[in-house]
């Protein structure tokens, strides 16, 4: 079964270097090399300038595993394989699933979560992420209910990309309850995590709660270091780790030697990263906030309780594809229509984590002046 194309992906390639404002962008503010460097320990530093170029070990440089493990509970270093974040949908996607399975997956979310088990020939369920009075809400209930014996796989995505939502603790506890029940591996995408804008609502790591559970994170979110191209898996199961490792081989093989040490450095410093990410954040849904107050006629806007995206929603005139297109054209500001994500209502992605938000606001609050 061929592969759909990427819509988010397509869309990006077509416009994401050519346009000046990015108000859409799911990343945060990329560090300069210069600024990663700046943090490493005197060890690091010297790993980094005397770094042979060879090839690497293909589950990843063990000190950076080890780092990773550090950011969980019950994951060892040998728990962790380091791959690119994409890669490593793909390696669970085709390592774990065959054709006929059934694989419910949290929608909306980033689309490779359910098109690649689309495209092995999965039956894909989707579970509903609905707009709630305030905010965004699952139905636990629903969930229990699409489950079939056939169901071999859960997709999550907390915090959520496109729309911000992030369950409490009861509720990913009564998700992985009803895994647990019908014996369903949970994949868990965590490249959000860390960015909980109260660290109090901060969700466990499903790889450190749930036995059949495998959590994705990555440097490309929430440490600002999307160009690294670092990401890793970590499960509590041999046996799954054993089918990435050999799959792995038909993909990148290992990763790249002077990434993975700047990922060191970055993980040696996560929480300094982390803050100065939830710096921006902070400031940018702080001027959303007041913005689209001041043009209510026009977006309901809607703040996110974690990660770097909001999902407001379009009021105007018009289809919200229209009011994308005529924005990019007009006055080079990208965004997102919710329609990329297969959502209709009017919804669109609004990126939270660069600096030029306030000059991205700027030229839109211009566009409406104008029009
Ligand atoms: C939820 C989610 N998962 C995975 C990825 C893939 O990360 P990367 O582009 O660094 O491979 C993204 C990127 O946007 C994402 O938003």
């Amino acid at each position: 079964m061929p592969i759909t194309p990427f819509k988010l992906e397509r869309y990006y390639a077509k416009y994401e270097f050519t346009t000046r404002y990015m108000l859409s962008s799911s990343d945060c503010e990329g560090l300069t090399l210069n600024e990663l460097l700046g943090m490493a320990s005197k060890e690091s530093l010297s790993r980094w300038q005397n770094l042979k170029l060879g090839y690497t070990e293909s589950q990843g440089h063990p000190l950076l595993r080890q780092e990773i493990a550090n950011l969980y509970k019950n994951i060892s270093a040998d728990q962790t394989l380091v791959a690119v974040p994409e890669e490593a949908i793909y390696v669970v996607m085709q390592t774990l699933l065959r054709p006929g399975d059934q694989v419910i997956s949290i929608t909306p979310t980033y689309q490779s979560l359910h098109e690649i088990a689309r495209s092995l020939g999965c039956q894909v369920v989707p579970w509903q992420i609905r707009p709630a009075a305030s905010g965004w809400a699952i139905d636990i209930k629903k969930l229990e209910k699409l489950m079939t014996p056939q169901t071999r796989l859960l997709v999550i995505n907390f915090p959520n990309n496109p729309t911000g939502f992030l369950p409490e603790r009861a509720q990913l506890d009564a998700i992985l309850a009803i895994a647990a029940k019908h014996g369903v591996y949970v994949f868990s995408d965590e490249m959000y995590r860390l960015l909980e804008l109260d660290p109090a609502t901060r969700l466990p790591s499903v790889s450190d709660v749930y036995e059949k559970g495998i959590s994705l994170s990555g440097l490309s979110k929430s440490f600002a270091l999307p160009g690294l191209r670092i990401g890793w898996l970590t499960t509590r199961s041999e046996g799954l780790m054993q089918d990435w490792l050999t799959f792995k081989d038909y993909t990148t093989i290992c990763n790249s030697a002077p990434s993975e040490i700047l990922a060191i450095i970055a993980l040696q410093n996560h929480e300094r990263i982390v803050a100065r990410n939830l710096e921006i954040i902070r400031r940018n849904i702080r001027l959303a906030g007041e913005f689209f107050e001041k043009h209510s006629r026009l977006v309901a806007w809607n703040p996110p309780q974690a990660g770097s995206i909001a999902f407001p929603k379009w009021l105007g005139a018009g289809s919200v594809d229209e009011f994308c297109r005529d924005v990019l054209e007009k006055c080079g500001v990208l965004i997102v229509p919710g329609t990329i994500f297969d959502v209709s209502g009017g919804y669109f992605r609004v990126g939270l984590g660069r600096e030029n938000f306030p000059q991205a606001l700027n030229q839109l609050g211009e566009y409406w002046r104008g029009a």
